[in-house]
């Protein structure tokens, strides 16, 4: 398999595809369910899962006009499958913007923006609270390739300012942030990108556009890893890209063509599935951990809780305005450590309620509907030093919590039995 080479933008062939026939004025719900491309001459109501690698084609002409970009059609899966077009569709109506790239991970879709937006000498301005490969990607990885990053603390705007530069493309944003839940201004970050000349990226994957819809505020690019609430039962990784079309069929899409960054068609389509359901389960998994976060707030042995939805949490007021008035699934808190031992016994501490538990799943991923737990200095954020954690505030008593669908009660009683048999 070769790419001819053409002389015109790679676009994503199938973007003369029409979309799946639904009335201009039906709400995002509908749309949740629905969007997408027409059904296939066999009229399913599910939609169909393509698991084709190529697409014939009717002759020798047409495969030369289609592969020269003047003819619109699938041609081969490394760069579009319809499958994974009707989840690019889906996601863009959901989040409000023009288009949407699927990608096979998360962190796919972060490369594939630097890739497509970013040279040697460019500059990248990223608040230091995001997921750690995106830490290490944009900090050690890129840097090989003479990017350079500078790092900031997400809610303190002076410091974004002073870290822009003639060379500053990018910025780069997660809100809420994993796992203290601090909540960036994005409005004021759309700014002063737009005001140095660049743009601004929020990975949008803790609130999902069940809660956010980054672009409303002024973000340029929205970032997913899919494998958290979109896909939300826990199957696939999988990851997107979404934002203005223009940009997407121009500088992103010929990075996709050639770079292999492919979401799988059988992937895509159990993260279509998963968006049908996606805004009743982030409303309903937020309230039990909002309802969780006030329970472990008066909780004796817990020294602190990051939850937006609180009212003691530093943001909670911009939270509510950017989320739709409420805080999401995800929470950490501090376990009150009963030793003295400093690090060691803080450690020690949240390893016991961690491992206390009989219900909650174990596991540093997050957004599904099973409750999951996780110990992010060890995990998540184990790759950074001790002062870069203690720096972060990712402290050894630290635990975090995804709260499913489970019964809450439930979730309570499994933290409680850690909580309240701590070593003394
Ligand atoms: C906020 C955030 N962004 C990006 C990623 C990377 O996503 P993936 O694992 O799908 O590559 C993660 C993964 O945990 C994440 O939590």
């Amino acid at each position: 398999m070769s790419d001819t080479p053409s002389s015109r933008p790679a676009r994503p062939p199938h973007e003369g595809i029409p979309p799946v026939d639904l009335p201009d004025d039906v709400r995002l719900d509908t749309r949740a369910v629905r969007e997408g491309l027409p059904r296939s001459r066999w009229g399913e109501n599910s939609e169909a899962l393509f698991l084709t690698s190529s697409f014939v084609q009717p002759d020798a002409a047409s495969a030369a006009a289609r592969f020269g970009n003047e003819e619109e059609a699938f041609i081969y899966s490394r760069f579009a499958n319809p499958t994974v077009a009707m989840f690019e569709r889906r996601l863009a109506a959901l989040e409000g913007t023009e288009a949407c790239i699927g990608t096979g991970s998360g962190m796919g879709a972060i490369l594939l923006t630097a890739m497509a937006l970013l040279k040697a000498g460019d500059h990248v301005v990223c608040s230091q609270s995001v997921f750690g490969a995106t830490l290490m990607l944009l900090g050690r990885d890129l840097a090989k390739f003479g990017v350079q990053t500078t790092f900031v603390p997400p809610c303190d705007l002076p410091a974004w300012r002073a870290a822009m530069r003639p060379t500053t493309r990018l910025l780069f944003t997660e809100s809420p942030s994993n796992p203290l839940t601090e909540v960036c201004d994005l409005r004021a970050l759309a700014d002063i990108a737009h005001e140095g000349g660049a743009l601004l990226a929020v990975d949008n994957c803790f609130c999902s556009p069940a809660l956010q819809r980054p672009v409303e505020f002024g973000a340029d690019l929205i970032i997913h890893s899919a494998t958290k609430f979109l896909d939300g039962q826990g199957r696939v990784v999988a990851g997107a890209v979404c934002g203005p079309r223009q940009l997407l069929d121009t500088q992103f899409m010929p990075v996709m063509r050639s770079a292999g960054l492919t979401l799988s068609a059988f992937n895509a389509w159990v993260v279509l599935k998963g968006l049908e359901t996606l805004s009743i389960r982030v409303l309903a998994q937020s309230q039990r951990a909002l309802e969780l976060a006030h329970w472990l707030q008066q909780h004796p042995q817990v020294l602190r809780v990051h939850h937006p939805g609180l009212p003691s949490h530093p943001q909670h007021a911009l939270a509510m305005a950017q989320q739709a008035g409420h805080g999401g699934a995800v929470l950490s808190f501090e376990v009150r450590s009963l030793q003295a031992g400093g690090v060691a016994a803080a450690r020690a501490a949240a390893f016991h309620v961690i491992d206390s538990t009989r219900v909650l799943s174990i596991t540093a991923n997050l957004g599904d509907t099973k409750t999951t737990i996780t110990h992010p200095a060890s995990t998540s954020h184990g790759r950074l030093t001790e002062d870069q954690r203690q720096a972060a505030g990712i402290v050894q008593g630290l635990v975090r919590v995804s709260v499913g669908l489970d019964d809450v009660r439930d979730v309570m009683a499994d933290l409680d039995r850690g909580l309240s048999t701590l070593p003394h």
